[in-house]
């Protein structure tokens, strides 16, 4: 049995910069407001041209040079999003078109905020029973076309922001670079509180004109429900990593890097499992919410910042829509 590990990571976002200043002339919100609750002061949002496979095709270069090989290296691209560029095929095959790539398998897969992690776990695997020796793993978001920009989408509109990360997982060749765990989790009880209703096959039709009038095409939240699971499950899925690993104590964790949600649910959560604040790195200020994008953004950020060094142990730890959640080990 092989085993896994990270050998190179990028990441892309679109060039325009959209400050909570200018969403305020676009609804009823303030910067103040929307710093205060989630700690989100910026995001990029996509241009004409620029599209989720665009980005993600961006920071898959970067992350197939970072790993010191070529586009044709690659036997399996995993693509995560919730917002594909289109309803059908996946946005996986236009990443390999642009890559330059052929006739390697494309598995596109959604779990929302999670999407990374699952990600992840699924090239882990591939690797493990030596079926494929580099995966791809992409998250790329583009939530800005789908969002209610008005006061009456607020909620939701001001959190997310468009991007994409990537990895190259291959095998590993010591034990001081090797993913060690992956833990996946669902719970599909309440998948209404953070959803998209509309346009759905479940419904006849698909989309109509009252739907839209009833503003059902954009995604709702209930964001006291999502932050209340965000600070119940992040905490369960980081300490169930430590377990699988005989990690005793949180001290042992060189870095953690969750989820860019909502900066007070991350701060929260390393006060719970007692994390000191220099071992997790946040950058939602710069981003917001990159759903599947973010862990790789945020990782790629703190890697380049020093704060994770080559052998470290690093846990990514992640809550979603679904509701999904979940975690990773490894040694970078
Ligand atoms: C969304 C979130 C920041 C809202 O914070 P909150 O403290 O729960 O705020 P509330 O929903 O109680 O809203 C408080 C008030 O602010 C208003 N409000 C909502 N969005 C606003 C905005 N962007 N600007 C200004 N006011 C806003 C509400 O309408 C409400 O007004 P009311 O009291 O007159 O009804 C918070 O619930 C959250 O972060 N939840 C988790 C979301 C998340 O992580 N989602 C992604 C999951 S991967």
């Amino acid at each position: 049995m092989y085993r896994s590990r990270i050998m190179g990571i990028g990441m892309s976002v679109p060039k325009r910069v959209v400050t909570n200043h200018e969403l305020a002339t676009k609804m009823e919100t303030s910067h103040d407001w929307i710093v205060e609750r989630t700690g989100i002061e910026e995001r990029h949002w996509v241009s004409e041209g620029e599209t989720g496979a665009t980005l993600g095709a961006a920071a898959a270069r970067e992350a197939i040079q970072r790993a010191g090989l070529e586009p044709k290296d690659i036997d399996l691209i995993v693509l995560a999003t919730l917002s594909p560029d289109f309803n059908f095929p996946g946005t996986g095959v236009f990443v390999q078109r642009e890559l330059g790539l052929k006739e390697i398998p494309c598995l596109d897969i959604r779990q929302q905020c999670t999407g990374f992690i699952y990600g992840l776990s699924i090239a882990d695997n591939f690797i493990r029973t030596g079926q494929y020796k580099h995966v791809l793993v992409i998250g790329a978001e583009v939530h800005s076309t789908g969002l209610d920009i008005s006061t009456a989408g607020r909620d939701v509109a001001v959190l997310f922001g468009d991007g994409s990360g990537a990895v190259v997982v291959g095998r590993a060749t010591d034990d001081q670079h090797v993913i060690l765990s992956t833990h996946l989790h669902a719970d599909g009880s309440e998948a209404e509180i953070l959803w998209t209703e509309y346009p759905a096959s479940a419904r006849h039709p698909r989309i109509s004109a009252e739907a839209m009038a009833e503003r059902k095409h954009f995604p709702t939240m209930n964001g006291k429900k999502v932050f209340k699971h965000a600070v119940t499950r992040m905490p369960q899925a980081i300490m169930e990593a430590m377990q699988t690993n005989g990690v005793k104590s949180i001290a042992e964790i060189d870095m953690l890097i969750p989820h860019q949600a909502n900066l007070r649910i991350n701060q929260m959560v390393a006060q719970m499992i007692g994390l000191a604040p220099e071992k997790t790195h946040n950058n939602i200020q710069k981003y917001g919410n990159t759903t599947a994008a973010s862990i790789p953004i945020c990782m790629h950020e703190a890697i380049a910042l020093g704060k994770i060094q080559p052998g470290n142990l690093v846990c990514l730890v992640a809550f979603g829509a679904g509701l999904t959640w979940g975690s990773v080990m490894l040694r970078y």
